[in-house]
């Protein structure tokens, strides 16, 4: 047994998204987003399951900062819903969807909790969608104008700001699969995405920073460590080209004003819609990188390959060799530590921030109403000593939110996945804390723990 410590300062904290928590779906003033849109649309979300209450966090935020502070956190990673604050996307402010996050921010504060703020988790307007959503260029701008209304009402309490929540998987999900909202399955619509987020990431970032310079601004980028899945060269330059596409396609631009090479064919940048100059629009220099991290893959070269990666020419899956959580996801704890790692080689030690990780098992109540989710602590424990040993290894990484306070809606996958440290029973939302809550809370309070 060793002691796992953390540096002194360290985040610990939760994170959730405004439409898997919130529900009051239509109250208050709020506009419809694509979200709402998409999961009323008949065959789309398996189950039917919608985020119309959800686990109710719109009216019960205060018992979810209370679970909190049970927890001993100091640190919380939110979303704010866009069509809360700017019903049409742009256009009129709606005073209630800014009360409501100001009242948030501020019991945070009260309870000793850093508010840390995604602007973006993926609940576009669906009146922006309607004018072409994100592979319209113009949506650039809309979010820069949203950011800066959102820095002007709570920018003097939040000092912490997260643009985009994982680019690379709305974009892909939602334009190029259609698995996710709004369910458009069109490459070029996929590639113009892309590049519209780049210009708005830039943007946005300047529009806080013009209100208050002192913030500090990053994005949650979902990464996974791209293997060769064999020997070969092939896989390796395979591996590679993955790697810069789903790891980097979103944070060169911002970092270093360029796209990464990770097309064979070389970059489609007039599908892309790139004009002179973007790429000094889409610049701009992150105070930190949030790491989504889930999985790893294996990559081996192939020619052509399945939607999706046959531009890439790989075929590309998750690991297999670790224990499976309910999502079928490989528990691989070096692949968060080999991120950290290579994120702190490649872009000159910058300053991280774990803003999700966690695990779906569905361990419910026993009799005596004890959830003793057991596997969900093993978990933690492993990425957590994962975290240490970068850290010992000279990765700056300064908090880590654990995926999530409570069980929500899981996007396509609806009720079914319960990533919670705290179980809730839908549909009445009661939140009753588990083990491995109250394991975390101790890890928090200790700032370490005994591995
Ligand atoms: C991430 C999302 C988050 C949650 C987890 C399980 O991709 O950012 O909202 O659904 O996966």
């Amino acid at each position: 047994m060793a002691r796992i410590r953390f540096p002194a300062g360290f985040h610990w904290g939760t994170a959730t998204a405004s439409y898997q928590i919130e529900g009051a779906a239509r109250e208050d003033g709020k506009g419809e987003s694509i979200w709402d849109r998409f999961t009323h649309t008949a065959g789309k979300i398996p189950s039917g399951d919608t985020g119309d209450v959800a686990c109710d966090s719109y009216h019960r935020s205060g018992e979810d900062i209370a679970l909190m502070r049970e927890m001993n956190l100091n640190s919380y990673r939110f979303s704010i819903a866009w069509p809360r604050i700017l019903p049409e996307g742009d256009g009129s402010v709606n005073a209630k969807g800014i009360d409501y996050y100001r009242r948030l921010v501020d019991a945070l504060l009260a309870a000793g909790i850093r508010p840390f703020p995604t602007l973006y988790h993926w609940d576009l307007p669906q009146a922006l969608e309607d004018r072409g959503g994100w592979p319209n260029r113009d949506t650039a701008g809309r979010f820069a104008d949203y950011a800066h209304v959102v820095a002007r009402a709570i920018g003097d309490r939040v000092k912490d700001w997260i643009l985009f929540n994982e680019p690379q998987v709305f974009t892909s999900l939602g334009y190029g699969f259609g698995l996710h909202a709004p369910g458009r399955r069109d490459r070029d619509a996929l590639l113009r995405a892309g590049h519209t987020v780049n210009l708005a990431q830039g943007e946005s970032f300047r529009a806080i920073k013009s209100e208050h310079p002192e913030s500090r601004v990053g994005t949650a980028f979902s990464m996974a460590p791209c293997q060769p899945a064999g020997d070969s060269e092939a896989d390796s330059e395979a591996a590679e080209r993955w790697h810069r596409y789903t790891n980097c396609w979103f944070l060169e631009p911002a970092l270093l004003g360029r796209y990464p090479d990770a097309f064979p064919g070389g970059l489609p940048a007039e599908v892309m819609g790139i004009r002179d100059d973007d790429l000094e629009l889409t610049r701009a220099p992150l105070d930190f990188l949030g790491i989504n991290l889930y999985t790893r893959s294996h990559v081996a070269a192939c020619d052509g390959g399945p939607l999706g990666l046959d531009a890439h020419h790989v075929m590309a899956r998750g690991g297999e060799q670790g224990p499976t959580t309910d999502f079928g996801w490989e528990v691989w704890p070096d692949a968060l530590y080999d991120m950290l790692m290579r994120v702190t080689a490649d872009y000159d030690r910058p300053v991280l921030e774990i803003t999700e990780n966690g695990c779906s098992y569905s361990d419910g109540p026993d009799s005596n109403g004890v959830i003793d989710d057991q596997r969900r602590i093993e978990f933690f424990r492993g990425y957590l000593d994962a975290v240490a040993r970068a850290i010992e290894a000279n990765a700056d990484v300064r908090g880590y939110h654990a995926w999530t306070l409570l069980d929500n809606f899981e996007w396509a996958e609806g009720y079914r996945q319960r990533f919670g440290l705290t179980y809730v029973d839908f549909p009445s939302a009661d939140r009753t804390l588990k083990a491995s809550g109250r394991w975390y809370g101790r890890v928090a309070a200790d700032n370490g723990f005994e591995y």
